[in-house]
């Protein structure tokens, strides 16, 4: 028998008031199911605006579904009082995309990460104790801990929110854009610091990115948003290998390749215009307005997320995809 996954999205819907009296309402997220294994990490990437965020603050439940469910560990967690998710809070945690100003810049390092172990119940004297091992585990010292954020670089700024989000021994971690504020020299840096916790930790991650090759380099399986769906969903050799649906097509034709030969080579895809609003999408494949392959049923019929072949391991919703 094959392990249950450590978490199971199913359905997952929000719909925000829209902003303003006479304003729509949005559909930030429509739909979105996945599963994460344990020690596996899924990437989720999107253009601007798709819902990854949204997607990743249900999970972690700093939004409350409009519906759908969140299975962790065998238990729907999507409807749980504050009060039940207080000792879950523990084993979910997330990872923020600036991390200067997801941390408080007047507390010092030691309150900032001992914080959520105070909370917990463990004592002042533990959770320092702790917190100074967090931040060796992380590449900080621990004369580190009585100083301020802006004493510290984005680079080890974030390592301190990694250092957090451990604090209370997670096993589920949502990292939003981990590194997209970076210098890309300290992405690299951040990247493999987190590649070394899942290793050493057993984490599961969900990383949110919309940089494809960032996530390339650190995700098992993949999933594509668009519009608040899934488009695309599978082991990351598959979608990065053999892309099926057109916008993860035209998203991968728009990263360079370090090999100049290859580079002046590949394929571009071009995009027409920006994604619609997902206060008003469009009927049919929400997609089809610029979509290359565009045909009349795209118009109307809006195509469900599925597998292109028996043995398939990845999901695609377009009426007419890649094969091969
Ligand atoms: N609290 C809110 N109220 C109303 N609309 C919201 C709210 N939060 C997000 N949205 C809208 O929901 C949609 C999805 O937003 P979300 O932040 O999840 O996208 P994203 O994929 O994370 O984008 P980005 O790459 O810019 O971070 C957007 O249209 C956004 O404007
Ligand atoms: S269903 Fe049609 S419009 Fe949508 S992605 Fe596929 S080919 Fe393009
Ligand atoms: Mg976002």
């Amino acid at each position: 028998m094959s392990t249950p996954p450590l978490l199971s999205v199913r359905d997952l819907t929000m719909t925000f008031p829209g902003r303003g009296s006479r304003s729509a309402r949005v559909r930030a997220v429509d739909g979105v199911s996945f599963d994460i294994a344990q020690g596996e990490t899924l990437g989720l990437v999107g253009e601007s605006g798709c819902g990854k965020s949204t997607t990743g603050r249900m999970i972690v439940r700093l939004l409350e579904p409009t519906s759908g469910t969140v299975t962790y560990d065998g238990r729907d967690i999507s409807r749980l009082s504050a009060r039940a998710l207080k000792p879950l809070r523990r084993e979910i945690q997330m990872v923020f995309q600036d991390p200067h100003s997801s941390l408080n810049p007047r507390r010092t390092v030691s309150r900032i990460i001992a914080d959520p172990l105070l909370v917990q119940g463990s004592s002042a004297a533990e959770a320092r104790a702790r917190a100074a091992e967090l931040l060796e585990l992380v590449g900080l010292l621990p004369e580190h801990l009585d100083r301020f954020p802006h004493e510290f670089s984005g680079g080890q700024a974030q390592r301190i929110g990694i250092a957090r989000a451990l604090a209370t021994g997670p096993r589920l971690v949502v990292a939003d854009e981990p590194v997209s504020a970076l210098d890309v020299s300290v992405q690299a840096q951040i990247v493999n610091l987190m590649g070394r916790l899942q290793r050493e930790l057993g984490l599961s991650y969900l990383f949110v990115a919309h940089d494809l090759s960032v996530v390339r380099r650190v995700c098992d399986r993949v999933a594509v948003m668009y519009l608040g769906r899934i488009v695309e969903i599978g082991p990351k050799e598959r979608v990065y290998g053999a892309p099926a649906h057109p916008y993860t097509r035209a998203l991968l034709s728009a990263v360079p390749l370090p090999d100049p030969a290859a580079e002046r080579a590949r394929e571009r895809i071009t995009l027409l215009g920006d994604p619609p609003s997902p206060a008003a999408p469009p009927p049919g494949c929400t997609f089809h307005p610029r979509c290359p392959k565009a045909q009349a049923l795209c118009r109307t019929e809006s195509p469900p997320l599925r597998r292109t072949a028996a043995g398939e391991a990845r999901e695609v919703a377009c009426h007419f995809p890649e094969t091969g």
